[in-house]
């Protein structure tokens, strides 16, 4: 029995075709990238060695809907400085600061096609509601940028759109789902947006004073820059 060589390369495409969409994850987003004023990713061409073979939409679409490609992620916040040693971890207390209280136990739900503008949800909080850890500020025009020494507070908001400017609530101008989360190293690393919808790069420093988190826009504007992981 023979099959045509074609056959078989067809046959290895496919495959190849499913492992790779289970093994890289979009890590870019279309709709990401537009808001940043990028253009579009071009389609993958997962066919090319194969003339006439092109996948279909729907093929696509089947291959990221598979639910084992939800990931949750839940534990605790650590912080850490530029050069690795742990400063603390966010607390179970109104305001997050990074001491005294007991650790807040938080989850985060991501997959394979959603890795960008997730949430922090905290989970069974002695907190007063919001629950969600992100940005907070009294100011309707909280912009952050390069040569800017503006700051935004690490707070527990209320839950928002991925990708929306701030919203005015009772606790202020605040933003939720602005985390990104890397899967190998755990570390969270935020994306503000600022109130023109323009996507500022995002760090997080320390206040040791008040032993709160801040968003900064200009890394050289702050001597005390921290990372931020899930740890168990
Ligand atoms: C790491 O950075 C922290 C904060 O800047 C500092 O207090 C500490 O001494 C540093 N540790 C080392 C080993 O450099
Ligand atoms: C908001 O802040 C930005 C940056 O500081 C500034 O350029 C802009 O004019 C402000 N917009 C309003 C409506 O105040
Ligand atoms: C995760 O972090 C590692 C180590 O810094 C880096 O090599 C890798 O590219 C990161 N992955 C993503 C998806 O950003
Ligand atoms: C740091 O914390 C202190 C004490 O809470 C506060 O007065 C100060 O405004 C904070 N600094 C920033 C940049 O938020
Ligand atoms: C920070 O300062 C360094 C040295 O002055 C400079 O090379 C770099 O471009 C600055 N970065 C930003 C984001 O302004």
């Amino acid at each position: 029995m023979h099959f045509p060589l074609s056959f078989y390369v067809l046959l290895v495409s496919f495959l190849g075709f499913g492992v790779l969409t289970d093994a890289s994850p979009t890590t870019d987003s279309n709709g990401y990238r537009l808001a940043r004023g990028l253009p579009p990713l071009p389609p993958r061409n997962f066919g090319r060695n194969v003339p006439g073979y092109e996948p279909t939409p729907v093929q696509r679409a089947r291959a990221s809907a598979s639910p084992s490609s939800v990931a949750k992620y839940s534990g605790r916040l650590q912080v850490r400085s530029d050069n690795g040693t742990t400063i603390g971890y966010v607390q179970d207390k109104s305001g997050l600061p990074v001491s005294h209280g007991s650790d807040l136990r938080i989850s985060i739900a991501a997959s394979s096609t959603r890795k960008e503008h997730l949430n922090i949800v905290a989970t069974a909080t002695a907190l007063p509601s919001p629950f969600y850890v992100g940005a907070s500020s009294q100011d309707s025009n909280a912009t952050i940028g390069t040569g800017s020494s503006s700051t935004i507070l690490f707070s527990n908001v209320e839950q928002t759109d991925p990708l929306s400017p701030p919203i005015a609530t009772s606790n202020g101008y605040i933003e939720s789902a602005i985390w990104a989360l890397n899967s190998t190293t755990k570390e969270l690393t935020a994306q503000y947006v600022n109130p023109d919808g323009t996507l500022p790069t995002t760090f997080l420093a320390y206040n040791e004073t008040g032993s709160n988190l801040l968003f900064v826009g200009d890394a050289n504007q702050t001597s005390n820059l921290v990372k931020l992981f899930v740890v168990t």
